[in-house]
């Protein structure tokens, strides 16, 4: 009898937590957008504001990437994988970036509009 209340217990409580892992796991592939606006005042410099208007050509436009491709790219430049063309130039700003900050940054400009009237500015300004 004891086994079986052993053996009960154990089975709940593992399930708890095979639960409460898949939670988080989810909510850090998902990313928060707003958590994520305040983690990019560096990468404006580069990328611009909402990373749609680059300070020059050679900088890529983040806004309206998918959040997988911004997340893929900037685990690959912080674990070096990523390298030639300007990489060298990107892997510093990955490097400090935890999971969580890389799922929040990629959520953020995954959402950021990007129209033909954003498509315009580079070249006005
Ligand atoms: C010093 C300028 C500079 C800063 C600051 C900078 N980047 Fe970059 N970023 C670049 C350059 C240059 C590239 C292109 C690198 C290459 O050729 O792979 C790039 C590429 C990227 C890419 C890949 C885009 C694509 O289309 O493949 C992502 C994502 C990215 N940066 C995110 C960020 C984030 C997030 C920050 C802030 C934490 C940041 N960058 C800060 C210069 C910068």
């Amino acid at each position: 009898m004891r086994i079986l209340i052993l053996v009960l217990i154990l089975g709940i409580s593992v399930t708890a937590a095979s639960e409460e892992a898949k939670g988080d796991a989810k909510d850090e592939a998902k990313g928060d957008a707003k958590a994520g606006a305040g983690k990019v005042a560096v990468c404006v410099a580069c990328h611009g504001e909402g990373g749609k208007k680059p300070a020059a050509p050679i900088y890529p436009r983040l806004a309206g990437q998918t959040s997988e491709y911004l997340a893929s790219s900037l685990i690959a430049y912080r674990e070096g994988q990523r390298q030639g063309g300007m990489a060298a130039m990107m892997s510093p700003q990955a490097a400090t970036l935890s999971d969580e900050d890389i799922a929040d940054i990629a959520a953020y400009y995954a959402q950021v509009k990007d129209g033909p009237e954003a498509e315009a500015e580079p070249e006005s300004k």
